[in-house]
């Protein structure tokens, strides 16, 4: 047992609990009047319960009669999925995105047993359930995966609730995302990536932060602009964690199952974390 985990972990869940009265509901009418923060995290709260049981029980009474499961963005039966293992999970990280009506959650469970960093999106209907859970779970082979080190570095950063008046625009969010991930195929676009110092990135386990003032997330960015680009993005933007989570074809490394995540403080890109699985192969350039 991992004490200090253990009471992070809860401190997370309490925290994310708590309702958010500073989020206020865009009033578009009955359509999103299910879509409280209480239903997402309730809804976040059995995937997590779900995962570290093994079971797809805790998830029955949130989702729809229909719905559907993503792995490494192909469609397969939840019953044989990552789901079905029981993980042993020291940190969890949940965001929400109250417009669209979806969450994403970080997952990792460094066990050297049952090893995996696991970045799945939720998006719910209009009264509230969930219709797809969408996940990339990396593991062994994953691209520089290392789910202790993944674990050390991550509790390492504080991504605190960023308060109102000084939170970024979901456009503005969701735009440097797409600048960073665009610098694969786009000559210009790292012009676009609003670029902050300090910035930290963690990319599988390897992490270019050095605790340092001037730490820069420009480290190992692409040189060759005109690789294949990432694909079939998926979204979920939290404003007030300042932060995108984008779920992605990695077509220029295997057509790798790819989650970027991005978070701004003052307008500004502070941390990026990355999970890259090459289904079920080892990951190489
Ligand atoms: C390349 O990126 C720049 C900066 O984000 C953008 O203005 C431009 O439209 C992009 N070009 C293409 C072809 O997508």
């Amino acid at each position: 047992m991992l004490p200090s985990s253990n009471l992070k972990l809860l401190a997370a869940i309490a925290a994310i609990s708590k309702p958010a009265l500073s989020v206020p509901l865009t009033p578009l009418g009955p359509a999103v009047a299910d879509c409280s923060r209480a239903v997402l995290a309730e809804a976040a709260d059995a995937y997590v319960t779900a995962q570290s049981t093994g079971s797809l029980d805790a998830l029955k009474k949130v989702v729809a009669d229909k719905w559907d499961f993503e792995e490494n963005n192909k469609r397969i039966d939840a019953t044989k999925s990552v789901l079905s293992k029981k993980l042993k999970i020291d940190h969890r990280r949940t965001n929400f995105d109250l417009v669209q009506c979806a969450t994403f959650t970080e997952l990792i469970a460094a066990d050297p047993a049952n090893p995996y960093v696991i970045g799945t999106q939720i998006r719910h209907g209009a009264d509230g359930r969930v219709t797809l859970i969408d996940s990339v779970a990396s593991t062994t082979g994953s691209w520089l995966f290392d789910a202790k080190k993944t674990l050390e570095y991550a509790l390492q950063e504080k991504w605190d609730t960023i308060p109102e008046g000084k939170r970024d625009t979901r456009e503005h969010i969701q735009a440097a995302g797409d600048a960073y991930m665009s610098m694969w195929d786009n000559a210009t676009a790292s012009e676009a990536v609003p670029w902050g110092t300090p910035c930290a990135r963690l990319e599988g386990g390897a992490y270019t932060g050095k605790n340092r003032p001037d730490d820069s997330c420009k480290a190992g960015i692409p040189s060759n602009h005109n690789q294949a680009p990432n694909t079939r993005r998926r979204y979920v933007i939290d404003e007030a964690m300042g932060s995108v989570n984008i779920l992605c074809v990695w077509e220029h490394m295997m057509n790798a199952a790819d989650s970027h995540e991005f978070r701004l403080e003052n307008g500004k890109l502070r941390y990026v974390h990355t999970m890259t699985e090459c289904g079920g192969r080892t990951c190489k350039l």
